[in-house]
């Protein structure tokens, strides 16, 4: 997912920007470009890299100019290169686009246009964009009309921000976010409001089929008819401020080391939704649970959870996948729809399908100015503050007290979060072993993670953080699935990861666990009470009740995917190939 950001600043504008898109780099790239507007000329520079190292090979934040713009590019269309970075300009360079999200029918209006002379010089589909921009407004000669021809032509989910020749902005939302912050005599318009938090709190939300018109007397929205749009500003909730990495040389480790506080967090503060959250709960006769990547871990541990201490029975089901169930949804059921980034195209997509269906939608949501949130009947936020690391960690712990909390809604049943903390904090001191084991894990030809009852889907969760930091390939299943299959794989060389708390599943996984040890695999266990046959033992505490445990035992995973990752010389924070939030399908 690509950033997008423009400013209008009373003084210089490439500083802010290039500052804008390093706050906002979390989000997953791999190329860079600023535009400004001076003296009615547009310059663009843009490369390969992180924004560090392009700014200081093109030293992008000494590009003249009050007005700029700039993006961070994630692949989607055309090939990693200096031509297809963005900006990109319309064919006379009077008009620079910068865009995230995809223009479907880009093809068909690229030929178009070329059969109008215009010449393209990149491969993507963002390029159709200043070049429709230019042709419209030469056709039109008036900015509002200019934007309506234009976004009516797009097919797609995208937005995007247009700097023209004279310093004037247009930006527009077809469902992917854009805000627009509004400081002293400065604004912006960005994809994120890391991109302007550190210089205002003052921010509108664009709603889908809107625009925005900025100049240096202030600014107008409309809708894609033309209309003037009404437009709430509201205040950025202060916990989106603090994006630093502080003594940590990671945000990934940062965050994961974060959980003890932002467990009790999340537990401690609910927002004004949860009467009504909790009310659809009671009335649902039927629930779904759905979610991508560990938001869909989350619903797979709410699966075995919820019906122990309540009489909803979920089933969890992938958003990805939900286009290819939506016949098994059953009509007036609830839906509750888990996102951290609340701007997942996936889910956004599995809670339009359920809504089609006459479902009502709830959501777990740590964005809660987020697309998710205003899809939804009822949201709960996880203020657990912004997590910038790609992998999720504290969102993840955080999703699952929330699931707790409901149970304590639903339920005479309460849990003592604050020692939930320190049992946390008892697991982060076994770091040094885990480091050890990291050296070890870089050199198994196959990882493979066991769990059994509510300890699978945390075998799925610690096998996804391995694959996501590693690059290793790891595989979670259920301990007993082991000798249906799995064991076939087990030698010398296999690592195997056993989560083995001593609980109703512990027996059983201890008798599995001298099958692998029998094929030569190394094994280490997971559990409160050490045992002769690990070859490694990470101690986690023994947790009243037991189902607590799934907030523990992930956080062996996390450390181990981080320092095995550092092992194989990958960068924690920016994972290769993948992004924090995927808005596109
Ligand atoms: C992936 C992130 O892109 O999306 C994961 O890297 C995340 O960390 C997944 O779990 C789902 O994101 P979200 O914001 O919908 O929970």
């Amino acid at each position: 997912m690509c950033s997008i950001i423009g400013c209008i600043s009373k003084s210089e504008a490439s500083g802010p920007i290039v500052n804008a898109l390093k706050k906002m780099e979390y989000r997953g790239y791999d190329s860079v470009g600023v535009a400004t507007s001076s003296n009615s000329k547009i310059s663009v520079k843009k490369g390969i890299g992180k924004v560090n190292q392009v700014n200081g090979n093109l030293k992008l934040d000494s590009m003249p100019g009050n007005v700029a713009i700039g993006h961070t590019r994630w692949a989607t269309h055309g090939k990693v290169n200096d031509v297809n970075a963005h900006p990109h300009l319309c064919a006379d360079s009077s008009i620079a686009v910068v865009h995230n999200g995809i223009i479907e029918n880009y093809d068909k209006i690229r030929k178009e246009l070329e059969k109008e002379g215009i010449v393209f010089k990149s491969d993507t589909d963002t390029e159709v964009i200043p070049n429709l921009l230019g042709q419209n407004r030469r056709q039109t000669n008036d900015i509002i009309e200019t934007v309506i021809r234009t976004c009516s032509k797009l097919k797609g989910q995208y937005s995007f921000v247009a700097m023209m020749e004279d310093g004037s902005l247009v930006a527009a939302r077809y469902h992917e976010p854009l805000i627009v912050g509004i400081g002293e005599n400065e604004y912006f318009v960005s994809s994120d409001v890391l991109g302007f938090i550190e210089k205002t709190d003052q921010a509108i939300y664009l709603e889908n089929e809107q625009f925005v018109v900025l100049n240096d007397k202030g600014y107008q929205i409309y809708d894609f008819n033309g209309k003037p749009a009404p437009f709430k500003i509201v205040t950025v909730p202060k916990q989106f401020g603090n994006v630093d990495k502080g003594t940590f040389e990671h945000f990934t480790r940062k965050e994961i080391f974060e959980q003890p506080t932002t467990v009790f967090n999340t537990a401690d503060n609910i927002n004004n939704d949860w009467e009504l959250f909790a009310n659809i709960m009671k009335e649902a006769s039927n629930v779904y649970i759905t979610g991508s990547g560990t938001s869909y871990h989350t619903a797979l541990v709410a699966k075995y959870l919820l019906p122990i201490y309540t009489p909803i029975s979920p089933e969890a089901i992938m958003s990805s996948e939900m286009n290819y169930s939506k016949n098994r949804l059953r009509k007036d059921s609830l839906l509750i729809a888990i996102s951290q980034s609340g701007e997942s195209a996936d889910v956004l997509e599995a809670v339009s399908i359920a809504k089609n269906r006459d479902l009502r939608v709830i959501s777990v949501i740590n964005s809660l100015t987020s697309s998710l949130e205003r899809e939804s009947d009822a949201s709960v936020g996880l203020y657990c503050g912004p997590e910038i690391g790609v992998a999720a960690t504290k969102s993840f712990t955080s999703q699952l007290v929330t699931f707790y909390k409901i149970i304590e809604t639903l339920s005479d049943n309460t849990f003592d979060f604050r020692s939930i903390g320190k049992s946390i904090v008892q697991v982060l001191d076994e770091e040094p072993s885990i480091m050890t084991i990291a050296k070890e894990l870089k050199k198994a030809s196959g990882i493979y993670i066991l769990g059994r009852g509510i300890h699978y889907p945390i075998a799925k969760e610690g096998a996804l953080k391995i694959k996501e930091l590693s690059y290793m390939h790891a595989e979670g299943f259920p301990t007993g699935e082991l000798k249906h299959g799995p064991l076939a794989l087990m030698d010398e060389s296999s690592y195997v990861i056993v989560i083995n708390p001593k609980d109703e599943t512990y027996e059983d996984s201890l008798s599995n666990i001298q099958e692998v040890k029998a094929r030569g695999a190394k094994v280490v266990g997971i559990s409160n009470i050490k045992h002769d046959i690990y070859d490694h033992w990470i101690k986690i505490p023994t947790m009243e009740p037991e189902i607590l445990y799934p907030l523990v035992e992930i956080i062996p995973f996390q450390l181990l995917a981080y320092y095995t990752a550092l092992e194989n010389g990958a960068d924690p924070d920016y994972p290769r190939n993948l992004a924090k939030c995927v808005t596109v399908k």
